[in-house]
Order: C-alpha cells, then sequence, then structure tokens
C-alpha cells in the first residue's frame, strides 16, 4: 500500500504547525488511517530546529486530548520529492515554500496548498501567528485548524 504523505508548514515549528499535525494524527486515528498516512511538520525558519512545541500550545491542546509531540525542523529541498501535499498555515509560509521550490526543484511531485482552502465553519483565510497574542490565540489557532485539517482529510477521502 503506497502511503500518502503530508506535512504542516508554517514559520517557526512551534505553534500552528505542530498544533495541526496533531488534530491530522488524532483525526487518521479515530477514523482508523493511521497506517495509510505519514504525518509530519516543519518551519521556514530556522530560529527553533531541535526544540518542542510552545508550552502554551502543548497545554492548549492537551486540554482538548491532543498530544503535540512534534520536534521543530525546516523545510528543505528533499520535501519536495517526499511529500504529496504541503499545507501552508498562511500566505507568508504559502510565499516562501513555493519560493524554495521554485529556487531548487523543477519537481511538481507536492501539491503545496494553504490549509484554510479547506475550512468550512471558520472564515479565517489564513492561520494567525498566535505566537507573541495571549493564551486565546492558541484556543484561536486549534479552533480553526480543527475545522480545515479535517475538510482537507475529506477533500482526499
Ligand atoms: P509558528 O509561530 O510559526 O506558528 O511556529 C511562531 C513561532 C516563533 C516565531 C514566530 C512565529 N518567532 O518569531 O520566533
Amino acid at each position: 500500500m503506497k502511503k500518502i504523505s503530508v506535512i504542516f508548514v508554517c514559520l517557526g515549528n512551534i505553534c500552528r504547525s505542530p498544533a495541526a499535525e496533531a488534530i491530522f494524527i488524532d483525526l487518521i486515528k479515530k477514523k482508523g488511517l493511521t497506517d495509510h498516512f505519514i504525518v509530519d511538520s516543519a518551519g521556514t525558519g530556522s530560529w527553533h530546529i531541535g526544540k518542542k512545541a510552545d508550552a502554551r500550545m502543548r497545554i492548549a491542546a492537551e486540554k482538548r486530548g491532543l498530544n503535540v509531540l512534534s520536534i521543530a525542523r525546516q523545510i528543505n529541498t528533499k520535501d519536495f520529492e517526499k511529500f504529496n501535499y504541503i499545507l501552508a498555515m498562511d500566505n507568508s509560509n504559502f510565499e516562501n515554500i513555493n519560493d524554495l521550490k521554485n529556487r531548487n526543484s523543477s519537481s511538481d511531485f507536492a501539491s503545496i496548498k494553504n490549509i484554510q482552502d479547506f475550512r468550512s465553519v471558520f472564515k479565517d483565510l489564513e492561520v494567525p501567528d498566535p505566537y507573541y497574542g495571549g493564551d486565546k490565540g492558541f484556543d484561536h489557532v486549534l479552533d480553526i485548524l480543527e475545522d480545515s485539517v479535517s475538510g482537507f482529510l475529506e477533500s482526499i477521502s
């Protein structure tokens, strides 16, 4: 069985994309689809490489039964050959991912999308960066990602 590979990408890989990854892992587990997927997350930036997700996100996620386990890494050119879907959290991430791809890879293997293209309940066109805000920002990120990440899974099921 060929697995479908999915990577969620934000700026630092310590807030939004680790949350999206945890939500997706939880969803496919509940649907009995774990063995069908490879799931990862990364940042466009390098500042937080090797770090656990931001404690504020881990705590907000734990409150809804989600384990955020990712260790930060930076997206690299091999990811364009490895992942079927590269899902950006905001327009800036989307542009940076495409710039990296266009400078280094001629392959169109990966489908690069904005995760909010798959929203249905929430209107947000981007996942807002919660890093410099208060705790409520982390809950909002989880709310809108629960909507759009499940919309993404439905779109490929
Ligand atoms: P993320 O949030 O992109 O959702 O992981 C951020 C984390 C760190 C920084 C910016 C955004 N930072 O500037 O260090």
